[in-house]
């Protein structure tokens, strides 16, 4: 099997480590906002709550390549030509991303470009994939510069991007960043390596992917698929075979789910644990749905640790890339 990932992909991925540790020291200001809101004196006064929480918006500026996990206000402005930026936007799994351009400054006709992306793109691979986004792919891009009227954008799951490319120093935008609840999260990307979640497709004819961008020791406690009575324990060694509902454990090196190895496939209602460990950059729990039941999986999982791998021969984690059910 494949196991190595590419420099360039692992260096994104520290890139994006990086950036998550840091902005969870940028949550505390939200929790100094809550405390700031409980207080009984304001709110006595809705108007002056709502000029408070207006001017307690987060502001800061945007890099070139940056990420997000908090609401707040960021502005670019380009200091030299910038062609190739991108800014990575991410929530918890149970919440939408919403962008609104506040202000915008770009030269569309000088070659200029801001794009909203439903999603996430990293080295030419997609989350969603194309197979569990509900939107075709063609409009899963806003070019600010092709529809100038849509000034807001609301993403499908926890994660949006924007690409821009500036020429002009002095050039740039102001767009505001909100969370807001998805009460049926379908595809996801988890912020932390650690973690426990319930994937749920109520008759719906759709899939759902969830990814973690960390190798990790995954443990499926309850899968529940429709049918409850056995009917297809007729075959159990063959797999599934991928017809009808099931799920699948898939490893890689890229965000594409479509593009990954599947490790495992589970067909069949049970009530574990069943633990699985993948040694890969990437991990997804992927659920498909033919609408027909009410599919639900639970699982939990944690980074992949040395111990983890028994009597560690080898000496490096990320040469495994296996199942072990
Ligand atoms: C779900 O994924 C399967 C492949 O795994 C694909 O054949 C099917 O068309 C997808 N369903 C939807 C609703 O996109």
């Amino acid at each position: 099997m494949r196991s190595r990932m590419s420099p360039a992909f692992k260096l994104q991925c520290h890139f994006i480590l990086i950036f998550l540790g840091a902005l969870r020291g940028e949550t505390r200001y939200l929790e100094l906002r809550e405390v700031a809101e409980a207080d009984p004196l304001l709110l006595f006064n809705t108007d002056l709550k709502r000029e408070l929480s207006e001017e307690q918006l987060y502001h800061r500026s945007l890099r070139c390549i940056d990420m997000l996990s908090i609401e707040g206000q960021f502005t670019f402005t380009a200091e030299q030509p910038q062609l190739q930026c991108a800014a990575f936007f991410i929530g918890e799994p149970e919440e939408v991303i919403s962008i609104q351009y506040d202000l915008v400054s770009v030269d569309c006709q000088g070659g200029d470009f801001l794009k909203v992306f439903d999603g996430w793109i990293l080295k030419g691979e997609k989350f969603p994939s194309s197979q569990d986004h509900p939107l075709p792919m063609s409009d899963r891009y806003i070019d600010f510069c092709e529809s100038e009227n849509i000034r807001t954008f609301s993403s499908s799951q926890n994660v949006a991007m924007i690409f821009f490319r500036i020429h002009e120093p002095g050039n740039g935008f102001t767009i505001t960043v909100k969370k807001n609840p998805n009460l049926f999260p379908c595809n996801v990307i988890s912020q932390t390596p650690n973690g426990r979640f319930t994937m749920v497709i109520p008759h719906q004819h759709r899939n759902c992917s969830f990814s973690i961008i960390y190798p990790v020791v995954i443990k499926i406690s309850d899968l529940i698929l429709g049918h409850l009575n056995g009917l297809q324990l007729k075959k159990p060694s063959v797999g599934c075979g991928g017809i009808g509902d099931f799920v699948e454990l898939l490893g890689g090196t890229g965000l594409d789910p479509s593009k990954m190895m599947p490790f495992a496939d589970l067909c069949y209602p049970f009530h574990g644990p069943a633990q699985l460990t993948i040694g890969c950059d990437n991990t997804v729990v992927r659920m498909v749905s033919s609408g027909k039941h009410v599919n639900r999986v639970t699982f939990e999982y944690h980074q992949l640790e040395p111990y983890d791998l028994g009597s560690p021969s080898g000496n490096s984690i990320k040469e495994y890339c296996f199942p072990s059910i």
